[in-house]
């Protein structure tokens, strides 16, 4: 079939004759229609076709292909070079933030990638991550690489799907309301007050993993109980440990996993003592009861409709899950926002300012949330910048249809905050750390996931409000008594893995105020 057979440039709805198999679509901006033949060998472009009439369209393709698709599109979306067998695997393994945001400005908002024998593709446009969080979430699972990682998290609520995700969701919301987590705040302000107590002036630290010490101790005691403290140091090692696996490779080496190396062998040793002290805590405290009502005895009590309550499987899961989630990515932000601070000293003034003005040398607490306006806008644009989950992963459970292109069942959809956060289409001067850009409720000006720190749709991060308060509270307890700067000379490197910790940590020597 020749092109010029199909359409008549601007001749109104049209009935297009195909032969079997071939493969016809509109283009996504929907200035041309483009027709393969059966094998892909032929392929034409009839311009000015937004005239044609879609449905009419679609119907004929309909009833012209042995297996219909409800869709009009079959385009293939741009793809940069990549290695003949591995594709794109050594620049997505190696350079993952400057690979996707070369993709995403050379090649546009939807690029096709091959991950060795893995299709992916790299959505950059807001309006096509809330197609795949929210218009049609129905049609994706989690990514293949946050499934393997279920090996440590086991069935928890970052890996789980379908009902069985919305049971425990529901169960666990509760202890994520507003009026829940304003409880927890005192225990952020004193386990800061702790840790603040024990800096010394003119001392140098890693300020990295002084804030996952502390966020890790306070996940254990809101969430777990008093009880759980004693085991965090223990527990945050054994989950680094296990995690390591999956941060080192990635997910693209499992046949080595079945060999006894001394890492797969070091991996088994964690899971077994994350096992013993979980089932440990869960033990005790299905024995003594109560809890004073932290999400520990909230899920051990949780009933289902019919009545059923949580195994303690299910509750090792969550728990699991919960103290990674809950730890690792809000010391991040806390680690890169205090970086960001020591290299703009306008804005540490300003934070300092206020909070001079509206805690007045007291500590601050739950409802100052409202008032610390401008401590607030530190920590979003931090995580504009810098946002500790740099990626959000899908995975088609279904032959779909995205921003008007073709995803094949099994494809791997990436959407990284990394990249549209530091878009300059939605935000002037990208690169720039300036917290007042959040003035004047630029929040709602934006396109709903031009900023999706925390994800969105019904998979949007549980602990949200939690993460939000722990940050402020605890950059308001530390920028209120302490000036930290950079030590010189070293070199501070995002590590994008699971979470996009930094690297070689932030060396950092403090002055008290
Ligand atoms: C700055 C801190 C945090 C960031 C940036 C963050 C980011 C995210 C993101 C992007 C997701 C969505 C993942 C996806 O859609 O695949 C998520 C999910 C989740 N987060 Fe967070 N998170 C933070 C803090 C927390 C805290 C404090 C907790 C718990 C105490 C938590 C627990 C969870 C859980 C359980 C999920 C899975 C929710 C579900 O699928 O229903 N997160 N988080």
């Amino acid at each position: 079939m020749e092109v010029s057979e199909v359409a008549p440039a601007g001749s109104g709805p049209v009935n297009i004759p195909l032969c079997p198999g071939a493969v016809t679509s509109c283009c996504p901006l929907k200035r041309a229609w483009i027709y393969s033949g059966p094998e892909h060998t032929k392929r034409g472009v009839i311009r000015n076709c937004d005239r044609i009439d879609v449905r009419m369209f679609r119907f004929s393709l309909d009833r012209a292909t042995d297996n219909p698709l409800p869709m009009n599109t079959m385009t293939a979306p741009p793809a940069p070079k990549g290695h003949f067998l591995l594709g794109h695997l050594p620049r997505m393994r190696n350079q993952p933030l400057e690979f996707m945001t070369e993709c995403a400005r050379l090649h546009g908002d939807f690029v096709h990638l091959r991950v060795a024998n893995i299709d992916a593709y790299l959505l950059s446009h807001p309006d096509l991550v809330e197609e795949v969080l929210v218009t049609s979430n129905r049609n994706f699972i989690k990514p293949r690489l946050l499934r393997e990682a279920g090996a440590v998290l086991g069935n928890g609520l970052l890996t789980s799907e379908g009902d069985f995700w919305l049971r425990q969701r529901r169960l666990m919301q509760p202890a994520f309301h507003r009026d829940r987590i304003a409880s927890y705040g005192v225990t952020m302000v004193d386990l800061t007050r702790e840790m603040l107590a024990g800096w010394h002036d003119g001392e140098t630290m890693d300020i990295h993993e002084e804030m996952m010490r502390l966020t890790l101790g306070i996940v254990a005691k809101t969430l777990f109980g008093a009880d759980v403290v004693q085991h965090a140091e223990d527990f945050g090692a054994a989950l680094e440990v296990a995690l390591q696996r999956f941060i080192e490779r990635m997910g693209f080496m499992r046949l080595l996993d079945a060999l006894p190396l001394p890492r797969n062998r070091r991996f088994k040793r964690a899971i077994g003592r994350l096992d013993e002290i979980i089932y440990g805590i869960i033990a005790e405290r299905r024995e003594n009861g109560d809890g004073s009502g932290d999400l520990l005895s909230l899920l051990l009590g949780a009933q289902d409709e019919d009545g059923s309550r949580m195994t303690d499987l299910q509750l090792r899961d969550e728990a699991i899950t919960l103290f990674l989630a809950g730890h690792e990515t809000t010391a991040i932000a806390l680690s890169w926002t205090l970086y960001l601070l020591s290299l703009n000293p306008g804005a540490e003034a300003r934070l300092v300012e206020e909070l001079e003005e509206v805690l007045k040398g007291r500590e601050p607490r739950m409802d100052d949330m409202a008032t610390l306006q401008y401590t607030d806008r530190v920590v979003r644009e931090s995580m504009r910048l810098f946002p500790p989950a740099w990626r959000v992963g899908r995975e088609a459970a279904v032959d779909c249809e995205i921003g008007g292109y073709h995803i094949g069942a099994g494809a791997q959809l990436i959407m990284s905050q990394w990249v549209i956060q530091r878009d300059p289409r939605f935000f002037d001067d990208p690169e720039a750390f300036r917290p007042e850009r959040w003035d004047d409720d630029l929040a709602r000006r934006l396109p709903r996931f031009a900023y999706f720190p925390f994800g969105g749709g019904a998979r949007r991060c549980i602990g949200d409000g939690f993460a939000m308060m722990e940050a402020t509270l605890l950059l308001a307890s530390i920028v209120q008594r302490f000036h930290l700067s950079l030590v010189p000379d070293q070199s501070i490197v995002p590590f994008p893995s699971i979470t996009m910790r930094p690297k070689y940590g932030i060396r950092m020597t403090l002055k008290r105020r």
